[in-house]
């Protein structure tokens, strides 16, 4: 159980997946990524709902996975991580789904709007992947999915560099459908959603398993980041990177 992500359920069958966890940038904790699987699963598994939305707080989308969480669950099998368990739902889930991005969107807030079919993003929006900063690989088949949708270039600055990028630079890379003013932001992705639960479920899912394409090398590479990401999380790099900005403002 958590308080930090808030799931509503409307009448035109959307599911919004709210992270609400403001003081800390929507960081995602465990019982956050728990909360957030379960709902995609029950979404999956529900005869009304027909498309979920992901929304965060007011400028905060999410601050990436909680690093005070990355030290404690260096020392547990990674297979066990809740955000392993997550990620691999994302990736298999089969209800349409939206991103509503306003704000900061750091790690796992930035890969996983590339699991989802729709993004809008507030002008205020700022999309960044730091794993390699951190002594981390890249999560969420991110490696997979960034090169073939903005090429490799491009790909290799955002995940090796960490470069940052905005909502209109989002947009030019089809990260991105449109911007949208913060005020209207989740209006519009609630209503992107609402037209696609009413469209005939049957073919939804068909077109979206043509349009992705390769599931099965998508979740292939998703397990063999898995496997260099369990690996890098014990790796004094990636400890003292978590130690440093853990420790910001302390005296040493
Ligand atoms: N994990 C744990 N706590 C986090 C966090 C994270 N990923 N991101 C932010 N927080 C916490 C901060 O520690 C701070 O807590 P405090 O008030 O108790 O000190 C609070 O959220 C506010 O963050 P702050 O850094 O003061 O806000 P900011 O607006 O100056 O900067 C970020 C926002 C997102 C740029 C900055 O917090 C950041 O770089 N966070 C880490 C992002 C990251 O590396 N994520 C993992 C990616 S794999």
């Amino acid at each position: 159980m958590t308080d930090h992500i808030a799931i509503e359920d409307t009448a035109d069958g959307v599911r919004l997946i709210r992270i609400d966890r403001p003081e800390k940038k929507n960081a995602l904790t465990g019982a956050m990524y728990k909360a957030m699987r379960d709902a995609l699963v029950g979404a999956d598994a529900s005869e009304t709902i027909g498309a979920v939305v992901f929304a965060g707080a007011p400028g905060a989308f999410s601050a990436g996975n909680d690093l005070a969480d990355f030290v404690a669950g260096a020392r547990k099998p990674f297979s066990e991580a809740p955000a392993l368990h997550f990620i691999r739902q994302l990736a298999r889930t089969r209800t349409p789904m939206v991103a509503a991005v306003d704000g900061i969107a750091v790690g796992i807030g930035t890969t996983l709007t590339l699991h989802c079919d729709l993004v809008y993003a507030s002008p205020a929006a700022r999309f960044r992947m730091p794993f390699v900063e951190l002594g981390l690989v890249p999560e969420a088949a991110s490696s997979y999915l960034l090169p073939r949708r903005v090429g490799l270039l491009k790909a290799t600055e955002m995940l090796l560099l960490s470069q940052p990028f905005d909502a209109d630079e989002a947009v030019a890379l089809g990260l991105a459908n449109a911007v949208m003013p913060a005020g209207l932001l989740l209006e519009h992705a609630m209503a992107q959603a609402g037209r696609l639960a009413a469209l005939p479920r049957g073919a939804v899912a068909a077109t979206r398993a043509l349009i992705r394409g390769d599931q099965a090398a998508m979740e292939a590479a998703l397990e063999a980041e898995a496997v260099a990401f369990e690996a890098r999380l014990r790796a004094p790099e990636a400890q003292a990177a978590f130690a440093a900005f853990l420790n910001r403002g302390r005296p040493s």
